[in-house]
């Protein structure tokens, strides 16, 4: 309990040399650290989802190249520099959706470039990974209480799968912005919905919600419409993994069917991420690569059969909202609304 303060989840500690990290897949029954100083447990570690959310697996993906700096032998600045694209190209590939994995990869690559001195050059990839970590709390912190003021006064507010402390460096998105809202003393009630095949809104939003004490109530995922249908639901606000520059974000597979709702509804639909998820690379929604995962995900939840074997299944991680569904992006540099593209290139 000591590692959540403030609305903030300590959950990624860099002690110097080495990372330790909360095992999000063993939540909520069990509140594991696991220490490291190998870059590759860390890679494992995005890759089964025990580190997750957009913005946490940037941070995440800034400490393990410092961690991979530190294993390449040579004081060669070039063969250093090459191997270095290396390791961070591992690392950018384990996840391919989040854009800020390889936005914070880029970011410190960038920063050692014109460097000479291999020791300079591993100082400086932490400091630039502890800015990563520091910013991104600073970022999600400033956008909760901008986003706050598009919350209803009270009643109910959706959510999808989980964008507070546990996905990002320490401080929420969606999450976020409920967290500020709610300690500014509106009387909002949280719909979580459980979030199939991997349910990050049933095991992590539900004990992040718990934690701090905000009503919520879980659903599972097919119970949305009805509440819809029944007028409960003032608007539904959800994170990131990544923004197009005309405003087609990718989010959990399953956010798009709560847009379609919500817009058939009339119920406002808020989008709240850092920056660091605009895309200024790429155009629109469809050029967003969407991450496949293990078909056992969704035959197997929890190691558990609840399909026959051999079956066709399909497992696309995250699904893309266009803009037209989406009322609003929250960010730290303000609330953006259609149309977005020349609002981001202000802004990123
Ligand atoms: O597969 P996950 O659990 O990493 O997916 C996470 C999400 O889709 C979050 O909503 C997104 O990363 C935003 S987190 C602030």
């Amino acid at each position: 309990m000591d590692f959540i303060k403030d609305g903030v989840v300590n959950h990624l500690q860099w002690n110097g040399d080495s990372l330790r990290f909360l095992d999000q897949t063993l939540l909520p029954g069990k509140e594991e650290f696991v220490e490291t100083s190998d870059y590759k447990v860390v890679c494992d570690a995005i890759r089964r989802l025990a580190i997750r959310g957009a913005p946490a697996i940037g941070v995440a993906g800034g400490y393990a190249i410092c961690l991979g700096s530190r294993k390449i032998k040579t004081e060669d600045i070039e063969l250093f520099s090459d191997e270095l694209v290396k390791i961070s190209e591992k690392i950018a590939s384990v996840r391919p959706t989040a854009v800020n994995l390889s936005w914070a990869l880029d970011r410190i690559i960038k920063s050692v470039h014109e460097m000479n001195s291999v020791v300079d050059v591993k100082d400086k990839i932490i400091s630039e990974a502890e800015a990563i970590h520091r910013e991104d709390i600073e970022m999600c912190r400033s956008l909760s209480f901008i986003g706050k003021v598009l919350l209803p006064e009270s009643g109910k507010v959706m959510t999808y799968c989980n964008a507070g402390g546990l996905a990002t460096g320490g401080y929420g998105t969606a999450l976020g912005v409920i967290y500020a809202a709610y300690q500014g003393g509106k009387k909002i009630h949280v719909v979580v919905n459980e979030t199939r095949p991997l349910f990050q809104g049933a095991r992590l939003t539900a004990w992040e919600l718990k934690k701090t004490g905000i009503p919520f109530i879980l659903i599972t995922d097919n119970m949305a419409a009805q509440l819809f249908a029944k007028g409960e639901i003032k608007c539904v606000v959800v994170g990131a993994d990544r923004i197009a520059l005309n405003g087609d974000t990718a989010n959990k597979i399953g956010t798009y069917n709560l847009a379609v709702l919500a817009r058939y509804h009339g119920v406002p639909f808020y989008v709240a991420a850092p920056t660091s998820t605009i895309d200024s690379q790429i155009r629109s929604g469809e050029d967003i690569p969407i991450e496949e995962r293990n078909k056992s995900e969704v035959t197997q939840p929890f190691g558990k059969s609840i399909a026959p074997s051999n079956i066709e299944v399909m497992t696309p991680a995250f699904d893309v909202t266009p803009s037209h569904l989406i009322s609003a992006i929250i960010t730290e540099k303000g609330i953006c609304k259609a149309p977005y593209q020349e609002k981001f290139r202000r802004i990123i």
